[in-house]
């Protein structure tokens, strides 16, 4: 079950994965996002075949989109009974699917569990814990994840099985690397650049806030590229503001491609997203976000990723010095997929 775009890129290894081992994947898109440069490129650019059923939910409020989400589901799962729903991430979809699945007394898997910003005004963070607490097996990522859910009473349904997002990384970076990929098309400056990304409610979602991040970000001396998320597309058209101003590139939103050779390519990197924060610190990238807190702590060590959420001397975070590269690799060695895929069929037996 997906429907938001970094499920699209944790879909991809786990389809593989299952045709490797000969287990049949069937998708269900839930619709959640439904812009072509937000879906459609993911499934085409990580060869991910059409999913078999698109719900079509698109856009609305948390409520309205997941009671909708619930309703499709449930008619759907009703017919088919899967021996698994697998729900990946932390987006409304996530949550509307373990719902489905538990409802329906079909075993559900939640991919990436135990993850906790500890920010209870975060609707991920609602998702997230509602989905481990509904799952029958949790596919934690990290081994700080799982101390998480054994805090909650969860140890026995958890299982470490690394990062998948780690597995797709590894991936295309040999694309890119290899020139095998002719999707390379990052638009990117000349010279160093900075890589930016918002899109998060709590950042787009209130005008002074948002404004403040624009003015940050616009007045870092280095040009910084910005893929345009919809959600901070609309809200600036909304508050009349403008991302054309200062050092701000606005670009459209990248495909999972371009994204990694934009971060490939920066000096560093500064975002609201959690995935971003992870892709740039295994690609050697200074992070800084601009959030109260990350659920990828490991990043914030040796002052890889640094939080700055009241911007105040950004330039100067944003622009400070890589740290050592640590040999640790805190989120697997990009075989996440297959060990997620033994565990549900070992589950099955
Ligand atoms: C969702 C996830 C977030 C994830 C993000 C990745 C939840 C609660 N949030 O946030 O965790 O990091 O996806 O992108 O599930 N829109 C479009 N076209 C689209 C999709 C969205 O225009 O294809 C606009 C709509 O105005 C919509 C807004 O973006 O209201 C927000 O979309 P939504 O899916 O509700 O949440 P995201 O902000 O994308």
């Amino acid at each position: 079950m997906v429907g938001a775009r970094p499920q699209f890129v944790k879909l991809a290894p786990i389809v593989k994965a299952c045709a490797g081992v000969g287990v049949l994947h069937q998708t269900v898109h839930t619709g959640q996002h439904y812009e072509d440069t937000m879906s459609a490129v993911f499934f085409d650019e990580l060869d991910i075949k059409e999913p078999e059923w698109n719900l079509g939910v698109g856009s609305g409020s948390h409520g309205a989109q997941t009671g909708a989400m619930l309703a499709g589901l449930d008619a759907l799962l009703s017919l088919e009974r899967p021996d698994w729903v697998v729900a990946y991430g932390d987006t409304n979809s996530t949550v509307a699917a373990a719902l489905a699945a538990v409802k329906l007394r079909i075993p559900v898997a939640h991919l990436e569990a135990g993850l906790r910003s500890f920010n209870r005004a975060m609707p991920e963070e609602h998702n997230r814990v509602l989905t481990d607490h509904a799952a029958d097996l949790l596919l934690a990522p990290t081994e700080r994840a799982a101390s998480h859910l054994a805090a909650e009473g969860l140890a026995e349904r958890t299982q470490v099985v690394g990062d998948v997002m780690i597995d797709v990384l590894f991936d295309v970076v040999r694309k890119i690397e290899s020139e095998e990929s002719v999707l390379h098309t990052c638009p990117r400056p000349e010279g160093d650049y900075v890589l930016a990304t918002i899109h998060r409610a709590e950042n787009t979602d209130d005008p002074m806030r948002l404004s403040a991040l624009i003015t940050g970000l616009a007045s870092l001396p280095v040009p910084v590229l910005l893929p345009v998320h919809p959600r901070l597309r609309d809200h600036v058209v909304a508050m009349g503001l403008s991302l054309e101003v200062g050092s701000l590139l606005p670009v459209q939103p990248f495909s999972y491609f371009e994204m990694v050779d934009a971060v490939m390519g920066s000096v560093a990197v500064v975002t609201d997203s959690g995935g971003l924060q992870k892709e740039a610190f295994v690609l050697g990238k200074p992070i800084t976000t601009f959030r109260t807190e990350t659920e990828w702590t490991e990043t914030l060590e040796n002052g890889w990723n640094v939080l700055a959420p009241d911007l105040e001397g950004l330039d100067q975070i944003v622009l400070r010095d890589a740290p050592a590269l640590s040999a640790e690799t805190p989120y697997g060695d990009g075989h996440a997929a297959d060990a997620a895929v033994q565990a549900l069929v070992g589950g099955q037996s």
